[in-house]
């Protein structure tokens, strides 16, 4: 039996995974290349993150891939950054959708180039009824965003008050339909959430590693399930 096939036998296998990849920059740095190449490794690394989760047949695995902060860096940068995403979404759509990969946006589309909101909308529409995991990119995602937008959408259909209550309120996020997170996985040593789901990791568990996110491979992603398994979640109960 396969290391991977054990460890999805194990009990408290996740239903939801939120990934923050943080140390494209830094790992760039240490071998002495430019950011952007830092970037270009993380996107690959992306690649073989989201083939090792739905080999593990994880249901739901969120990316964050581009935040709305992201915004305050050198306009160089978020234009290769912006590029390469476009590039890899249009070359990788074809087989997560042969896999039965389905993908979600989460965050404001409308702020990003019209080629972009293409791309995005396009592998959204192909993959809409595929039944296997379902991979939601954050792009262009702010936590707080979200739950404003959420409240004016709620004020703009005149809902009474008395009618909002969480399940409702869950249905106006980016999220609607997806559960709650289970697990956050955060890379680079960061013990930050940086306005990532804030509503949803609400009850998260949370696991911090040093690896960089070019890095973090299958047996880093062991190593998170693993720590995940041995938690006792109790959701403010005994
Ligand atoms: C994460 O790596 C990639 C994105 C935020 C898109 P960073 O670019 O934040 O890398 P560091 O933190 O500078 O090492
Ligand atoms: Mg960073």
């Amino acid at each position: 039996m396969s290391a991977s096939s054990t460890l999805k036998e194990i009990a408290n296998f996740p239903n939801h995974v939120a990934v923050v990849p943080d140390g494209n920059g830094r790992w760039a740095e240490r071998r002495g290349l430019p950011r952007f190449e830092g970037h270009r490794a993380g996107v690959e690394n992306m690649h073989s993150v989201i083939e090792y989760f739905n080999k593990l047949q994880l249901k739901y695995l969120t990316l964050y891939t581009f935040s709305t902060e992201n915004w305050k860096r050198p306009q160089e940068e978020i234009t290769g950054l912006l590029h390469l995403l476009e590039e890899v979404i249009d070359k990788e759509i074809l087989e997560l959708h042969k896999k039965g990969v389905r993908l979600r946006h989460l965050g404001r589309l409308d702020e990003l180039s019209p080629d972009l909101q293409q791309a995005i909308n396009k592998a959204v529409e192909l993959t809409k009824n595929n039944t296997g995991m379902t991979l939601s990119l954050a792009f262009n995602y702010g936590g707080r965003t979200e739950i404003l937008d959420a409240v004016h959408h709620i004020i703009a259909k005149g809902i009474p008050p008395q009618n909002i209550d969480e399940e409702l309120f869950n249905s106006y996020l980016y999220t609607a339909g997806l559960p709650d997170v289970d697990l956050v996985i955060r890379t680079a040593g960061e013990l930050r959430l940086s306005n990532f789901l804030i509503w949803q990791s609400a009850y998260s568990e949370y696991y911090s590693t040093n690896v960089l996110w070019p890095d973090f491979n299958n047996k880093e992603i062991d190593k998170a399930l693993l720590s995940y398994s041995q938690r006792r979640r109790r959701f403010g109960g005994l």
